[in-house]
């Protein structure tokens, strides 16, 4: 495996009487695309927040780029160069796109016309220039995701974390997402993507980490995965997908 860019371990977080994340262990090599899958409610985007700053964890240490950023708050963790999207996404709906996609530039460039470039930079990656001046309000659902994207690569990630950003869309609203994403990825930009849609799973990730009731029960390629007894029962055969 490459050198961890995250290295995250004996992660755990209660809520009340839940444990939502047990002793989890998980690590993102440089360049790396890595899936996180699992049923709904096995922990995921609880795992995201403890990475990303906005939860803090009970036990545990998360390394990133070597050092220590356990308990960090999230505009320190980002400063760092990980970024993450919301899986329930608010972004100012009276605001443009621009402008919304400018706050998070602005962590890296003090000045606001070298926020503007950047943030419109990431809305011509992502194929959203048309719409800069729209009110985020505005967007249909494939947009949204997309402008959820864009706010966290404006910040300039080294590693992205992508919580469900393809749920929803159609299947070729889907194709193009993954092109994009795989282009982000092509620029060195790592990624640990939560995703249900299994397609988008098996064509990204390098490598998945499935995850039931906050315990993770495989690791592998996507393809050893896929056929794991255990991940069949907790979660490919699960009705709710
Ligand atoms: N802030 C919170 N307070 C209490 N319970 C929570 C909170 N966030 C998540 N949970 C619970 O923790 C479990 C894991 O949730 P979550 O991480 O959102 O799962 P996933 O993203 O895998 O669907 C769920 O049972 C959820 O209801
Ligand atoms: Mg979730």
């Amino acid at each position: 495996m490459t050198a961890a860019l995250l290295d995250v371990t004996g992660l755990s977080k209660r809520f009340g009487g839940l444990q939502a994340i047990s002793d989890l262990a998980l690590r993102v090599g440089e360049g790396e695309i890595v899936a996180l899958i699992g049923p709904n409610g096995a922990g995921k985007t609880t795992a995201f927040g403890l990475i990303s700053g906005f939860l803090t964890p009970d036990a545990g240490a998360i390394h990133f780029r070597g050092r220590s950023i356990t308990g960090l708050p999230p505009h320190r963790v980002c400063a760092l160069g990980l970024a993450r999207t919301f899986q329930i996404m608010r972004p100012f709906p009276r605001l443009s796109v621009l402008r919304n996609v400018m706050i998070g530039a602005l962590g890296r460039h003090a000045d606001p016309r070298a926020a503007a470039a950047r943030a419109g930079a990431v809305l011509e990656e992502l194929g959203l220039a048309a719409k800069a001046a729209e009110p985020a309000g505005s967007l249909t659902l494939s947009e949204r995701k997309r402008l959820e994207l864009a706010k966290a690569l404006a910040t300039e990630p080294v590693l992205l974390l992508l919580d469900e950003v393809m749920s929803g869309l159609t299947d070729r609203e889907t194709e193009r997402l993954v092109g994009e994403v795989r282009a982000i990825n092509a620029r060195g930009v790592a990624i640990l993507l939560i995703e249900h849609v299994m397609r988008a799973v098996m064509s990204l990730a390098q490598r998945v980490v499935v995850l039931d009731y906050g315990e993770r029960i495989a690791e592998g390629r996507p393809e050893e995965v896929a056929n794991d007894p255990r991940v069949i029962e907790a979660y490919l055969g699960d009705e709710r997908l």
